[in-house]
């Protein structure tokens, strides 16, 4: 079932953020075998997906979408580098708002409303309470630069990769949710330049292929992929920007507390072809689960407990775990039988 978007919770400080029973149940659990290794997991997008679920449309609107646009906003102010657009990509940012508001108001029609005439358009988001019109393609008919004006508006980050010499490239993007990555790092790298931390994966052949195959995704025609870690304390910006601000909760995990402050943060990645640019648009929408509401699911619980279990040491080390993998694996083996 889909939920609707609730009161404003926080991302930080007091850390008020919940799920509810339903945001539970339609958790993308990303884990279909006992052990994880990364591989090229990327499969069609084929929309709508199942009814309420989080694949039913291109963008995922849930009940967290007041305080995840509120939690950009204070990212936002704080640093406003975490939105950039190269010029070269101006075109792909339209492509971006047009798929956006055009794919919003025909699957949240109680949300959004798009009137088209000609190039002019008018957008009613009726959550934020925006009512704007705007000549299409005219970025100074905006209140801001298009790619943070539409970036405002959609949960999860967005990157736009322009697409040349058979490689893409990080040229513009709103990220303020990353899983430990800077935008103005990685900015205008190639493929294989931003993936350069990953561990085993290179050696694997795992970026040769993927990028293989994204260089070839036609026009409507997504692709999606699931990726993971986990996260100490609901906290969205775990950026390297912010890293003094959320480096030490990583040591502040017990046997006591580990249910309620780690978190497993997944993030459905979507690619999507522009028509005009022929950039391809990346969006990476974040949901994160504390282990308390994750084992209401005894499936998940056990399959949890073993995947972690597995972890190779690289990836325990990658993903930042290494203060506390061994506590969760401990409060962990309770659900597995076979422990
Ligand atoms: C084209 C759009 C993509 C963008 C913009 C992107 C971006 C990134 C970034 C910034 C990181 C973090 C690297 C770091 O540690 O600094 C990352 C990690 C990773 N990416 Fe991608 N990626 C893309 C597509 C893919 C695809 C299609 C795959 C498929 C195999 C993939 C596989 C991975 C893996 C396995 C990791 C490590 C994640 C982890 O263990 O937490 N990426 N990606």
């Amino acid at each position: 079932m889909r939920t609707a978007p609730a009161k404003l919770e926080t991302f930080r400080d007091d850390f008020t953020y919940t799920n509810s029973k339903e945001a539970i149940e339609r958790f993308p659990f990303p884990f279909p075998e006992d052990e994880y290794a990364y591989s090229v997991n990327i499969e069609p997008h084929t929309l709508p997906g199942p009814a309420g679920s989080v694949n039913e449309f291109l963008f995922d609107i849930d009940e967290h979408y007041l305080s995840e646009m509120a939690e950009r906003d204070l990212v936002l102010k704080e640093n406003p580098k975490r939105c950039l657009a190269m010029p070269h990509m101006e075109p792909a940012c339209w492509d971006f708002i047009d798929r956006a508001m055009t794919t919003m108001s025909a699957d949240y029609p109680d949300y959004f409303k798009l009137e088209k005439n000609g190039d002019q358009w008018h957008w009613q988001n009726l959550l934020l309470k925006l009512d704007d019109t705007f000549t299409f393609g005219d970025s100074s008919t905006l209140p801001c630069p298009p790619m943070e004006y539409m970036g405002r508006q959609v949960q999860g980050d967005i990157a736009l990769l322009d697409q040349r010499d058979g490689d893409l490239f990080l040229d513009a993007g709103i990220v303020t949710c990353p899983a430990d990555w800077s935008l103005a790092f990685d900015a205008g790298m190639s493929f294989k330049e931003w993936h350069g931390p990953v561990p085993m994966a290179h050696e694997m052949g795992v970026f040769d292929r993927a990028l293989k195959y994204l260089t070839a995704i036609p026009v409507d025609r997504p692709v999606r992929r699931l990726n993971w870690t986990l996260t100490v304390n609901a906290r969205m910006d775990t950026s390297p920007e912010t890293y003094p601000m959320w480096g030490a909760e990583n040591r502040s995990v017990t046997p006591e507390n580990v249910g309620e402050k780690v978190y497993l943060r997944v993030e459905l990645q979507v690619l999507d072809r522009m028509a005009r640019s022929n950039a391809l648009m990346f969006s990476i929408r974040t949901y994160l689960i504390s282990m308390d509401d994750l084992v209401t699911n005894k499936d998940w619980a056990r399959r949890m407990h073993r995947v972690m279990k597995n972890l190779p040491e690289p990836l325990i080390d990658y993903k930042g775990l290494t203060h506390y993998h061994q506590i969760l694996v401990d409060w962990l083996a309770k659900y597995d039988p076979v422990n």
